[in-house]
């Protein structure tokens, strides 16, 4: 049983690299899981092993209170060992130009491998929040082999989430703490789909006051293509809104979702909203007792079931791609 008191074992991969620079400091900060102390295990390729360290040094000067302990490694089975809580960030990030689909094979080959250690090493109920790209793919190779029960196993499209809501906050003129049960379906891809139809302002559905013109020409592919102008105007891929969404994901994993509200994680599919299961895809989900459970019972109209349906089915090929590769 865990008090206040027991650390918190929380693997990050990709330690020295972009996300990871904003993720430690705010994990150790409380924001992920609040007053638990954290034993921090830094997983690096060998190459990148020294700079994870000097990321680790700066972990250490910050002096914050909660930190417990780090340790840096490249090897697997000691990154993994005893861990509670991983963020699975290491992972090449794509350029002007690409798209996430383009590092489905050179990413996808980590996945498997992870997913092994962390049967081997990780404690029997981790939580997996899979962030390098592309995400959802990676997260169905890693829970291939990683033998975890559903739902163990995510992939991240809270950033997609929160842009969503910061776009409707600035349409609507008011803030994002005022709306809730936004949902992507899908892909974190540019077939993602950020879906208003249950969107309420203070507890009251606001859909109707948004123009359907500008959600399927101005939101929907804004948020869906979010990513690509970030690497576009900031020259590389976003960094610290995805270690903040990141942050956003593990926090209500541990700590549940506020009332009457829910968030978007890709996770197994059960075959809910006929999305075919297996397929790792987004979903509103709620965090009760510590495991995500899927929103049931909204109602589809045919516009949302031909969007959902779309994003599912290049997901079905991206897994095809994989397992021709015999990744999975
Ligand atoms: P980065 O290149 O700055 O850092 C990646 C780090 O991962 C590097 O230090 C690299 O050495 C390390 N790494 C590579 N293979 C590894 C392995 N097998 N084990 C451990 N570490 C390994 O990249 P970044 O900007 O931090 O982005 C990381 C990933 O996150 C990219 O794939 C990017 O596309 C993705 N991303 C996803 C989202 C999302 O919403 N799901 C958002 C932003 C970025
Ligand atoms: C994002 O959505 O910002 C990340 O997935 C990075 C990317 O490649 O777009």
């Amino acid at each position: 049983m865990s008090t206040a008191a027991t650390p918190v074992t929380v693997t990050v991969t990709g330690a020295a690299g972009q996300i990871a620079y904003s993720l430690l400091f705010r994990i150790a900060a409380g924001d992920a899981f609040g007053d638990r102390p954290v034993a921090f295990r830094l997983l690096e390729i060998p190459d990148a092993r020294r700079a994870a360290e000097g990321v680790a040094m700066e972990l250490s000067d910050s002096a914050f209170p909660l930190v417990d302990s780090i340790t840096v490694t490249d090897d697997p089975d000691e990154g993994f060992a005893g861990a509670d809580a991983v963020f699975l960030v290491g992972a090449k990030p794509r350029g002007k130009g690409e798209e996430r689909s383009d590092l489905l094979i050179g990413n996808g080959k980590i996945f498997g491998p992870q997913g092994q250690a962390i049967a081997r090493n990780a404690s029997p109920d981790v939580r997996v929040l899979v962030v390098g790209n592309p995400a959802n793919t990676n997260a169905a190779i890693l829970d291939a082999h990683a033998g975890l029960a559903a739902g163990q196993v995510t992939a991240m499209t809270r950033l997609d989430h929160n842009r969503a809501l910061a776009q409707l906050a600035e349409k609507l003129g008011t803030s994002t703490t005022r709306l809730t049960n936004m949902t992507v379906w899908g892909n974190h891809s540019s077939t993602q789909f950020p879906d208003v139809a249950e969107l309420r302002l203070d507890g009251e559905p606001v859909a109707g006051s948004l123009e359907q013109t500008w959600v399927d020409e101005d939101f929907i592919p804004r948020v869906a293509q979010r990513g690509g102008e970030i690497i576009e105007v900031r020259g590389s891929s976003s960094a610290a809104s995805a270690a903040s969404s990141a942050v956003d994901h593990m926090h209500d994993w541990f700590n549940g979702t506020p009332q009457g509200d829910w968030v978007s994680v890709a996770l197994r599919s059960d075959g809910s909203y006929g999305i075919p299961e297996g397929l790792f895809a987004s979903f509103p989900c709620r965090s009760v007792d510590g495991r995500w459970e899927i929103v049931q019972g909204l109602e589809l109209d045919e516009r949302q079931q031909e969007r959902i349906r779309t994003t599912a089915d290049e997901l079905a090929s991206e897994l095809d791609t994989v397992r021709e590769a015999g990744m999975l």
